[in-house]
């Protein structure tokens, strides 16, 4: 494991580098399966993809690369957004991009160590996310994490390929949470 910051059962979240553009990230959000989860429409040049991970290494935010354990493989990001540090909430998100590496579990490490690490390191209180109605694969670890909650439903909330698609909002606190899942 190489400059792991958080160490889960079967990925380690490392900072994420530019380099890790060219490593795989350009090519997972702009394959089908990734994008579509997705609720940005805009193309992902590699200039495009530099400035968001810039971006995200402002105050508000923390982005991380996914890798797997047993290989050190870069297998996705995952990031928190709009971090209020008043309020102590922030946005999470993330993608597990090679097709071999999703439905295996990776994806619900990922978020369990991204909570742990925003309630125990950053000292958050509640970490939320909306999901597309349609993204079922994401909506299945969701209802699989425990202490994270389905919070409601945001009615015709994104514009994907046409027409308008409803969005789940998931939210957990962190008296909620419990790392061993
Ligand atoms: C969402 C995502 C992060 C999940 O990661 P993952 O490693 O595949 O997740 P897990 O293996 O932990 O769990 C996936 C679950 O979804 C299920 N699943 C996968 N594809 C599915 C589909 N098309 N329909 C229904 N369920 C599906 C799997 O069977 C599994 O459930 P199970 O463990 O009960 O069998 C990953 O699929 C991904 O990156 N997708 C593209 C980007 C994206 O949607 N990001 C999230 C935006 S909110």
């Amino acid at each position: 494991m190489k400059r792991a910051v958080v160490v889960g059962k079967q990925i380690y979240l490392r900072p994420m580098e530019l380099e890790d553009i060219e490593r795989g990230y350009h090519d997972w959000i702009n394959d089908y399966e990734v994008s579509r989860g997705l609720l940005s429409p805009l193309p992902q040049t590699k200039e495009a993809l530099a400035a968001y991970v810039e971006r995200s290494r402002q105050a508000d935010c923390v982005i991380f690369a996914v890798c797997d354990k047993e290989t050190d493989t870069f297998i996705g990001t995952t990031r928190l957004s709009s971090i209020d540090w008043i309020h102590r909430n922030s946005v999470y998100g993330g993608m597990i991009g090679p097709a071999e590496f999703r439905g295996r579990g990776f994806g619900l490490d990922m978020w369990t160590q991204l909570f742990k690490y925003g309630f125990e390191s950053l000292g958050l209180n509640r970490l939320w996310t909306t999901v597309s109605a349609e993204n079922e694969a994401s909506l299945s670890v969701h209802r699989k994490i425990s202490g994270l909650k389905e919070e409601g439903r945001l009615k015709e909330h994104v514009f994907k390929q046409g027409r308008f698609i409803d969005c789940i909002v998931f939210g957990i606190i962190r008296s909620d949470f419990t790392p061993e899942y």
